[in-house]
């Protein structure tokens, strides 16, 4: 006779749980980060049910305007957008909101909340049309702000060392939220049918190295030097790989689980990199360096990179330890090859 348990196999940790014993290690703990967790995944859970029907409902293709970076806006970029503020609204744990689609930072009238919360609410847009994966990004900061006044730009540029957490949904052949409360990184699989997420990933690392490379080639002329001879020395060991979907989430987790590196350089079009700090680099370095990885900008830690303004981009390099740490090492000794010509001069 098969044996009881075989029958009714368990379903796992739900996220809800996870959070919850997560909060139960830290004796003065109110919950309201774990309430915030717990709307970001609310959210994410509507977008991805609208995502799941996107070519029925009218709601794909451009909508007709641009947004603060002068990209064109998706009418399902603007949808995740509304999801998202109104479930960190509702859920009254945040101030203030900072989104990619929003030239001024959201303020939420929550004045008594304690976080900040930035982010992309639907990222790699150009790919939602197609039916490839598309991703959500959040960087969630304690406010410097006095409790019972509106959020200011300050609270969101407090540097990528002062996240209390960050993470990411990747709406993909199945939907999974990672994140990391600065104790390593844990991710969790949506379960359509029940409606909950399941720790699916517990305590993820990163390869030490790997052997895929994920970057735009189409640009390969533009690059600096240093950045054509990695990607060529790249191309020369026999099992690398070149692996680019253009919608960062899908490339950064796919690296995660295998080993690898996404590169962001400068090109003729985008000095300054194309990725924003505040809602891209910063949160997928924070989870990157709890996994083990390296992020960086090419000069210093993406979480060094000290923030000017709320919209601004980075050069980004982000991946396995030694793949970043070769690069790094290859810019370090370009740059003292530049400044030894200039001093011979
Ligand atoms: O956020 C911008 C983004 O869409 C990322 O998701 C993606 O990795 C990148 O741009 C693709 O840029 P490009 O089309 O220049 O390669």
């Amino acid at each position: 006779m098969q044996p009881e348990n075989t029958l009714a196999l368990p379903v796992g940790v739900t996220l809800d749980r996870f959070i919850k014993s997560q909060q139960d290690a830290f004796p003065y703990a109110t919950g309201e980060l774990s309430q915030l967790l717990r709307d970001i995944a609310l959210a994410s859970k509507i977008i991805n049910r609208e995502i799941n029907r996107a070519g029925l409902n009218n709601i794909t293709g451009a909508l007709g305007r641009d947004n603060v970076q002068g990209e064109a806006q998706q009418k399902l970029d603007i949808i995740a957008n509304i999801r998202f503020i109104r479930a960190l609204v509702n859920g009254g744990q945040v101030v203030g909101i900072l989104s990619e689609e929003e030239d001024e930072i959201i303020q939420t009238n929550n004045l008594n909340a304690k976080y900040v919360v930035a982010m992309d609410p639907l990222d790699g847009s150009s790919n939602i049309d197609v039916n490839v994966s598309i991703g959500t990004i959040f960087s969630i900061y304690r406010r410097i702000s006095p409790i019972g006044t509106p959020a200011i730009q300050a609270d969101f540029m407090q540097g990528g060392r002062c996240q209390i957490a960050a993470g990411y949904i990747l709406y993909g052949s199945s939907t999974i939220m990672v994140y990391t409360t600065g104790k390593g990184v844990n991710g969790f699989t949506y379960e359509n049918s029940l409606g909950e997420y399941f720790l699916s990933h517990a305590d993820m690392k990163i390869p030490k190295t790997g052997k895929i490379y994920s970057v735009n080639e189409a640009y390969f002329n533009e690059f600096p030097n240093y950045i054509k001879e990695f990607i060529e020395t790249m191309r020369q060991q026999s099992d690398c790989m070149a692996r680019y979907i253009g919608s960062l989430v899908g490339d950064f987790h796919r690296n995660l689980l295998k080993g690898g590196i996404y590169l962001y350089p400068p090109t003729r079009k985008s000095e300054n990199g194309k990725l924003r700090l505040l809602y891209e680099c910063y949160p997928l370095a924070l989870v990157l360096e709890q996994a083990g990885g390296k992020a960086c900008d090419g000069q210093k830690s993406v979480l060094d990179i000290a923030p000017q303004q709320i919209h601004q981009r980075s050069i980004v390099y982000l991946g396995s330890e030694d793949l970043v740490g070769d690069l790094a090492k290859r810019i370090k000794n370009y740059n003292k090859l530049i400044i030894s010509q200039l001093e011979s001069v």
